[in-house]
């Protein structure tokens, strides 16, 4: 739990700015894209023939579309905290739409009955949320006995290049705090989560300068919104200091951006069965998952 306030996420923040990316986000999210066809491609192994489907941070809608390709007869629920973001989805294709449902909601209090889901799906979403044990206690809850949780998050070295840029020039917090993949995997132990298996795949993309990184991130709705980041505007003077300070990670003409992308599953107990302890957290790179088909 981000019990500090001043960086705990303030989430009318958050959902104000994904309403405001909906029509630029799908032109900046290729790492987003690539993540989710990771999650996609690891179903190839983990087996799960689902009925219902909920994808927590929904999005544009990406992530339900590939589920609905691989899982043509289940139904699947959308759920977002940005109206807009649904809206957006569920304008995409009629046909599609149909089959769907959308909710509103954040994802740490779900409007959904217990024991009624048997996939949940989660991209990209959890590091915006406040309370972990809250958010693994809900998943919990709204699974039935054998339904499977497969999730994607960010870990601390996330974008470490511009967090140390903005901690050279002002004190306050520009950059969401990230949890580290150890804390996620004993929150799933502490929800009841059984054989939790957690993996971490260090990813970079490069960019011509800092203004690139700062479009992309503005570009996908991910802005500050930090509870205690600083209101207004950086001055030029401010960032421009700040872009001098990224300057020295440039390599080969480019600046990198880091992203550590933490990949997680885990599944519901059968009533019949323990759940494990913490020691039984498995944790291997992403790309031997893959490998193994
Ligand atoms: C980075 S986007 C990922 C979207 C999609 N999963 C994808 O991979 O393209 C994060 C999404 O999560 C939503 N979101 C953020 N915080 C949330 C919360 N607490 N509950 C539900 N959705 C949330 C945002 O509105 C946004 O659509």
């Amino acid at each position: 739990m981000l019990e500090d306030t001043e960086i705990s996420i303030d989430k009318k923040r958050a959902r104000e700015s994904f309403d405001r990316a909906v029509e630029t986000y799908d032109a900046h999210a290729a790492l987003q894209r690539m993540v989710v066809d990771n999650m996609i491609d690891s179903l190839d192994i983990i087996r799960v023939a689902p009925k219902t489907i909920l994808d927590i941070g929904a999005g544009t809608g990406y992530c339900a579309r590939s589920l609905e390709r691989l899982f043509p007869r289940a139904q699947t629920i959308l759920l977002d905290l940005s109206p807009s973001m649904l809206a957006y989805a569920s304008s995409k294709d009629n046909r599609w739409r149909k089959r769907q449902r959308y909710l509103c909601a954040d994802a740490e209090s779900l409007p959904i009955a217990d024991g009624t889901i048997d996939f949940v799906f989660s991209s990209l979403t959890f590091q915006w949320c406040n309370d972990l044990d809250k958010l693994f206690a809900e998943c919990r809850r709204i699974l039935k006995p054998e339904g499977l949780l497969l999730f994607s998050s960010l870990g601390p070295d996330t974008l470490r290049e511009l967090r140390g840029a903005w901690a050279a020039v002002d004190q306050s917090p520009h950059i969401n705090q990230f949890i580290d993949m150890h804390d996620v995997g004993d929150a799933m132990i502490r929800a009841g989560f059984a054989s939790p298996v957690l993996e971490c795949d260090m990813t970079t993309v490069n960019y011509d300068d800092v203004f690139g990184v700062m479009r992309d991130l503005r570009g996908i709705g991910a802005v500050n919104a930090l509870s205690g980041r600083r209101r207004g505007l950086s001055t030029p003077r401010t960032i421009k200091r700040m872009s001098a300070h990224y300057e020295a990670h440039r390599r080969d003409g480019k600046l990198p951006a880091t992203y550590e992308i933490v990949y997680g599953h885990a599944w519901c107990p059968d009533p019949g069965s323990r759940a494990q302890d913490g020691s039984t957290v498995a944790t291997f790179p992403f790309a031997d998952i893959r490998k193994r088909k």
